[in-house]
């Protein structure tokens, strides 16, 4: 009979370490060896009742926990988990769907299924798209990316699930110098090679350079991909989509857009009245472009992620690809005992690289349920104006600068040395990690156009103006010492 004891010991620890959230110091308390004398030892020969094993481990882990579901972290771009989307991963676990095949979960087929829906219509994309869950955006670019190749190379006459790349015709990649590192290692794994893309310069901001495409595309003869991005992980920009679709659908080539972050954008109803404005004074100014990531749904295929801005717990993203049958061509799998339905039902391994997996549905269709399209609207606003908020009161200090236009949820910022002179980059630097060791909040460094910079990323869905505030304070004192 099934015991609830552990289940029940892990609820407590769970409501514990939220419950700690606002008030814990956001950085991990121990170190690596201190957490390797607490959790290793021999491997036991016998075993330990569920329940110590809960209580032990919920112990030992806690030092070393990282408070990046709370309200004061900024680091990387790390959302939170929204209260039904953690409830509903839990229930997620304990169902211990496959969500392979309809067969083995009819539920969690269908809940994907409408929550694949839900996302089109939320981020304004075409409501007959693909779409695969996987496990984060490195994921959902390998995934698009393969859709890709599998359209082009067809179009070519080329079957690449059946004959690989051996002999095919060359396809061609055109990459931002700006593209997020997950977008050369899946051409990497696809065996497009991430050294022979075409690289195009990005400007101040990040942003793909539109006047150097053209030449760009000219030294692709053949299939081509052109990946976009709307979101960079530094500073936030978005490639000018409209002038980006304009010169690849002139070249014939697939658009492919990382939107790992930034194409949450779409959601915020505020920003897109702005989109509409611009549109319809046919202004497609650099100012639009550089933050409201417009004509984005003119491209083939999208990668995000739910774990980032929508505040699903790890992991979750989302491959999203126009043309579905493209997606299917990539991705579908046989098998001569699946039951598969036969085209009238979801198999969610037709739409992903993985067989068995996670129902990943389940958690984006609570977020989404529990936000409601004003709720995602307010969650991105809010955390772009918090962003602004605090970009101000750090520019607002002497000494500090930020770097970027702060357009979405990022901010770039240096610290001159008190006093004048000195090492702008080595005390950048040091303030990070005087940060980070205060716990007030964490942020963690980049490094932005060769210089050495703090990189600030509101993206969970609990952060409040007091938080941004306070977190301020405490860089800014970090900053005086
Ligand atoms: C623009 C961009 N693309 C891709 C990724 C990779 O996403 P994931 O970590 O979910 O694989 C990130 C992560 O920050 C990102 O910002």
């Amino acid at each position: 009979m099934f015991d609830p004891t552990a289940l029940r010991a892990a609820a407590r620890h769970a409501e514990a370490f939220l419950a700690s959230l606002p008030d814990r110091p956001v950085r991990a308390t121990a170190d690596a060896a201190q957490l390797r004398t607490s959790l290793a030892g021999p491997f036991p020969d016998e075993g330990v009742a569920p329940e110590r094993v809960i209580d032990d481990l919920a112990r030992a882990a806690d030092p070393g926990l990282i408070a990046s579901a709370g309200p004061r972290f900024f680091g990387f771009v790390i959302g939170g988990s929204l209260p039904a989307a953690l409830a509903a991963d839990w229930l997620t676990s304990a169902w211990d769907q496959n969500a392979g095949v309809y067969a083995a979960s009819p539920a969690a087929s269908v809940v994907e299924e409408v929550a694949a829906a839900w996302l089109l219509d939320l981020l304004g994309l075409p409501p007959d798209a693909g779409v695969g869950f996987v496990t984060g955006c490195q994921m959902a670019n390998f995934t698009c990316l393969a859709a890709a190749r599998h359209a082009l190379l067809r179009r070519a006459g080329w079957d690449v699930e059946e004959r690989g790349l051996q002999g095919a015709p060359r396809v061609h990649v055109v990459l931002s110098e700006e593209a997020h590192s997950t977008v050369p290692m899946a051409l990497r794994l696809l065996g497009l090679g991430a050294g022979t893309a075409v690289r195009v310069p990005a400007d101040s901001q990040g942003r793909l350079r539109i006047d150097a495409l053209p030449d760009a595309l000219s030294a692709c003869d053949g299939p081509t991909i052109v990946c976009a991005q709307v979101g960079n992980v530094n500073s936030g920009a978005c490639d000018a989509m409209p002038e980006v679709i304009a010169a690849a659908r002139a070249h014939g080539a697939w658009v492919h857009v990382d939107g790992a972050f930034g194409l949450w954008a779409r959601a915020a109803e505020r920003r897109r009245a702005l989109v509409a404005g611009v549109e319809a004074a046919d202004s497609w100014a650099t100012d639009a472009h550089k933050w409201l990531n417009v004509r984005v749904e003119a491209a083939d295929s999208w990668a995000t992620d739910a774990h980032k801005w929508l505040n699903v717990p790890y992991d979750n993203g989302v491959a999203i690809v126009c043309e579905a049958a493209a997606l299917h061509g990539a991705m579908a799998a046989g098998g001569e005992y699946l039951i598969k339905g036969a085209g009238e039902v979801r198999d969610e391994l037709d739409w992903v690289p993985e067989f068995s997996r996670r129902a990943r549905g389940f958690t984006v269709y609570a977020a989404l349920r529990s936000l409601g399209r004003r709720g995602v609207a307010d969650l991105i606003e809010r955390s772009c104006v918090l962003a602004r908020r605090m970009a101000d009161r750090l520019a607002a200090a002497p000494g500090v600068r930020v770097l970027n236009d702060v357009v979405l949820n990022q901010v770039l910022v240096r610290f001159a040395p008190p006093g004048g002179g000195g090492d702008v980059d080595a005390f950048t630097r040091e303030v990070v990690t005087r940060v980070q060791a205060d716990g007030t909040c964490w942020l963690s460094g980049s490094v932005w156009h060769g210089q050495v910079v703090m990189r600030i990323s509101v993206s969970g869905w609990a952060t409040t103006p007091a938080d941004a505030d306070r977190s301020v304070a405490a860089i800014l004192r970090a900053a005086r010492r």
